[in-house]
């Protein structure tokens, strides 16, 4: 079937089946898709039963660090008398992804069923969806679908008439990048502001409300409906490269890019031909300089360096970089890398929680020098201290968003670093970026 946005492409289907069918968003058409079938399933089985099977397919996390999923489940101790929770974090909040937004307005049905799955095998009854803000649509997909979940008796304290209680309730965040990292997401959940919490104690053993508690990315759990009905062997099969990364991945692609857009692949797909002939190549008269693979908070990749990878977690890592959240976005060689990086150093300044003192001065500082040196005042010396800030931003905070601040600064100016010095040397930058910044 056809696609009638240019945003919902498919390279291979699996979460992106169904995209740009208006019906698989209701009850009844994702059912005449096979919906539900495997939450059917699922219930009959025993929980350790699940995990292992989820564990057998290799799925990591899709929300950034790819951790084994069934291993984060296998955290959650049975039989412990204390009440577990699952969170689905559905923030998506860091610049250049927009993919699970994408799952959420299509597909709702295939989330509340990897919700509810998830919730089963780790014993929680109870789901939180955590929805970022701005999420108009999304929101009202993911309402609708739990409505209509519960009206049927999918959900709620005999879901499915087998007497177990799964409930979800989507909890609409306000609009803070930094409650997309989990701990902090618990605390604006439990209804304080967003300051990430000091680990251990991990989630699994003191999570939302102080008990144990498995957060999941959206398109994590969407994934998880499938496993189970067609089994890990047909999962892992999909991959075209190593054990180690199984299954597909979502990628969205923005920036300088002829095909913008919401792309699913399998993982170890060659990223050259993604780039070039999946999603376009570079706009006439262009040619692609670089590119961030990951979503912000990785590094930057030269075109040499992606156009040698491999599209899995381990084949970003040989390449200088990471798969991160799937957030690709593309730079040409009409931009200046050094007014990209400013805008990216600034979106963390605003987005830091303040909690850290290498995070909040360390951002903040960063950014002034950045810009200082886009806008022409910069010298030889700021180039060192930049790297020297960054270092000490890596790795001495709470969570990462500040070694995410970092990363930008350091991977650009060791692999661009002639850009910095010709502004440093009285050249003019022209970037349609420093005017957003
Ligand atoms: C600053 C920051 C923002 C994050 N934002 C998100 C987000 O929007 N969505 C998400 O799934 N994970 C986000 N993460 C990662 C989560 O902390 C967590 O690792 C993830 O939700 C776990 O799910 P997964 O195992 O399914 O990937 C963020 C992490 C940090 C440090």
């Amino acid at each position: 079937m056809g696609f009638p946005h240019p945003s919902h492409r498919q390279e291979t289907p699996l979460l992106t089946r169904h995209f740009g069918e208006a019906e698989a968003r209701t009850l009844d058409g994702w059912k005449k898709r096979g919906g539900y079938q495997a939450l059917e399933k699922v219930l009959a089985m025993t929980p350790g039963e699940i995990v292992d099977i989820v564990k057998e397919s290799g799925l990591r996390g899709r929300g950034g660090a790819g951790f084994p999923t069934g291993l984060k489940w296998s955290f959650m101790k049975p039989g412990d008398g204390k009440p577990h929770y699952l969170c689905c974090n559905a923030d998506e909040s860091e610049p250049g992804t927009f993919k699970d937004r994408e799952v959420m307005r299509w597909t709702p049905h295939a989330l509340v069923e990897g919700c509810a799955i998830a919730a089963y095998a780790i014993g929680a009854e109870t789901t939180y969806i955590y929805i970022r803000g701005e999420f108009t649509e999304p929101l009202l997909r993911m309402e609708r679908a739990v409505r209509e979940a519960y009206d049927a008796g999918i959900l709620g304290a005999n879901a499915m008439g087998t007497g177990k209680r799964i409930d979800i309730y989507v909890h609409r965040g306000a609009g803070a990048y930094i409650c997309g990292e989990e701990t902090a997401l618990m605390e604006s959940l439990e209804g304080r502001r967003g300051n990430p919490r000091i680990k251990p104690p991990f989630p699994a053993v003191s999570g939302v409300f102080g008990q144990p508690t498995t957060i999941n990315n959206v398109e994590t759990l969407a994934a998880v409906p499938e496993i189970l009905m067609k089994g890990a062997a047909w999962y892992k099969a999909m991959s075209l490269s190593n054990p180690k990364s199984t299954g597909t991945k979502l990628y969205s692609v923005c920036g300088n890019i002829r095909r913008p857009g919401t792309y699913e692949v399998v993982m170890g797909f060659p990223f050259k031909d993604f780039l070039h002939d999946v999603c376009g190549g570079a706009l006439d008269g262009r040619k692609l300089k670089a590119v961030i693979p990951g979503g912000a908070s990785v590094p930057i990749q030269t075109m040499e360096e992606a156009e040698a990878t491999l599209m899995d977690y381990e084949g970003f890592a040989a390449q200088g970089s990471m798969l991160g959240s799937g957030g690709v976005i593309v730079i040409d060689d009409a931009q200046s890398m050094v007014a990209v990086i400013a805008r990216l150093t600034r979106f963390f300044a605003h987005e830091s929680c303040g909690q850290c003192t290498q995070c909040r001065e360390g951002t903040a500082w960063t950014t002034k020098i950045v810009e200082r040196i886009r806008d022409g005042h910069g010298t030889m010396e700021d180039l060192d201290t930049l790297v020297e800030i960054g270092e000490n931003m890596t790795g001495t905070t709470i969570c990462v968003l500040s070694d995410s601040c970092a990363v930008p600064v350091i991977s650009g100016i060791t692999k661009f670093r002639s850009e910095f010095e010709s502004l440093i040397h009285g050249k003019r930058v022209h970037s349609v970026l420093t005017a957003v910044a």
